[in-house]
């Protein structure tokens, strides 16, 4: 057990009052506003160097942060500081947006699980890309994730999507389509066949899009589908959303299992790797797979790039484990890639050797990163050499994130 589980994540879970939602929101103000030289130290500290590339981008490390965290991109450059190779914002729609009525967030913490029915809850596109505008480049890939207004009607939804993507498309590295959260009415619909179709036709253009589905398709649909991810252009698939099954709850969670929404965290691990391997087995190879779902200990990033992912976000595992696991799942994705932890079986991705960052033992201990004191003041001029003082406050502030969902 890591300082972070034991001594880290009590607290923030009593972030709030409790509150996930509100811990949530605090904790990501708190990272908006950490200080620069503190980002630095900390990207000195977490950051692994295992570059990929994939669907013509290149990326620092594999491990990515799963959409949905920081809908509106509000803590942008703190993700690459806490190690991510990669970030997805969004969920974030046309038109913006409360999402469903609170509570609307529930954490199942014996089974390392959460249950979110959010609903896209965003302030637009127009505010993300005014955002990102100002912002300028984060010094990682990044990737916009696009859904479907509440508001519009299903049969508009293509045009929903495309203001959305005019919009945004200057500042992304690649799009992702939701057409798989559980939480707007009618949405998984998109993913007939016909509708994924013409969602395509519309926004494949400018920057590689990846279409993210859900966990409770069967085979035969994502086969369907993956079809026409094939033959419309689509630069790869994301898998998999939340899932809707109520599988591997353990039983003092009970009482949260009967909360509508999606599941996500360990009780996905297996299926959201089977999707994975569907995929890349169906596919030959040919569509990039971001791995996603259940990455609640290092070696499932191995497993899901030897499943055939190219990429692996998470989220779940983030709010239990802390940064510690973004930087132990690279350490081990990047074993996956070299050949060590698995077969290598991995669509569309370039690996390198080049190894600058933990040593695999830190991956084993996953002890670094996230060992810090939460009380620590950090002042705000630190220097790069009081990078383990520096990374102690900001620790205290990622954990917050991690530990209030
Ligand atoms: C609170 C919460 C909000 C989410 N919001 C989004 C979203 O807006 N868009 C999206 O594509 N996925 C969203 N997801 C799904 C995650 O990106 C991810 O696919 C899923 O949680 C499985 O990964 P995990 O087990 O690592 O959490 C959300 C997940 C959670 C827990």
């Amino acid at each position: 057990m890591t300082l972070f589980e034991s001594a880290v994540r009590p607290v923030l879970f009593r972030v709030g009052g409790g509150d996930a939602e509100k811990a949530h929101e605090f904790t990501l103000a708190r990272l908006a506003r950490l200080p620069g030289p503190v980002r630095v130290a900390m990207k000195a500290r977490y950051a692994v160097d295992a570059p990929v590339e994939a669907f013509g981008v290149r990326f620092p490390n594999p491990i990515g942060l799963a959409a949905g965290m920081d809908k509106n991109g509000v803590a942008l450059p703190a993700w690459p500081a806490l190690g991510f190779g990669f970030v997805e914002v969004g969920t974030v729609t046309a038109h913006a947006q409360p999402g469903n009525d609170k509570p609307r967030l529930f954490r199942l913490r014996t089974s390392e699980a959460i249950i979110n029915r959010m609903g896209f809850n965003n302030a637009g596109a127009a505010a993300l890309a005014a955002r990102l505008d100002k912002l300028g480049p984060i010094g990682v890939p990044l990737g916009i994730s696009l859904g479907k207004s509440k508001v519009t009607p299903l049969e508009d939804a293509v045009d929903d999507y495309l203001t959305s993507h005019q919009l945004l498309h200057p500042y992304a590295d690649y799009i992702a389509v939701n057409v798989s959260s559980p939480n707007t009415p009618g949405l998984r619909t998109l993913q007939d066949k016909s509708a994924i179709a013409d969602l395509l036709t519309a926004l494949v253009g400018p920057k590689p899009v990846l279409v993210k589905i859900a966990p409770d398709l069967t085979e035969p649909a994502i086969a369907e589908l993956l079809e026409v991810c094939l033959s419309h252009g689509a630069a790869g698939v994301i898998a998999t959303n939340t899932t809707l099954a109520r599988d591997g709850i353990a039983p003092a969670d009970r009482s949260s299992a009967g909360e509508s929404g999606g599941l996500s965290g360990r009780p996905l691990t297996e299926r959201a790797r089977k999707v994975v391997q569907f995929v890349h087995t169906e596919t030959g190879g040919r569509l990039p797979i971001i791995g996603v779902g259940g990455v609640v200990e290092a070696d499932d990033a191995a497993r899901l790039i030897d499943a055939g992912a190219a990429l692996v976000q998470l989220y779940s595992g983030f709010i239990y484990k802390g940064p510690a696991l973004v930087r132990a799942a690279a350490v081990s994705a990047r074993r996956g890639l070299t050949g060590v932890a698995s077969s290598g079986a991995s669509s569309g991705v370039a690996s390198s050797d080049a190894v600058t960052g933990a040593a695999p033992s830190d991956a084993a201990t996953g002890a670094a990163p996230s060992a810090a004191a939460p009380s620590a003041a950090a002042p705000s001029d630190a220097a790069p050499s009081d990078a383990a003082a520096a990374a102690a406050p900001s620790d205290a502030a990622a954990g917050r994130t991690t530990g209030t969902r």
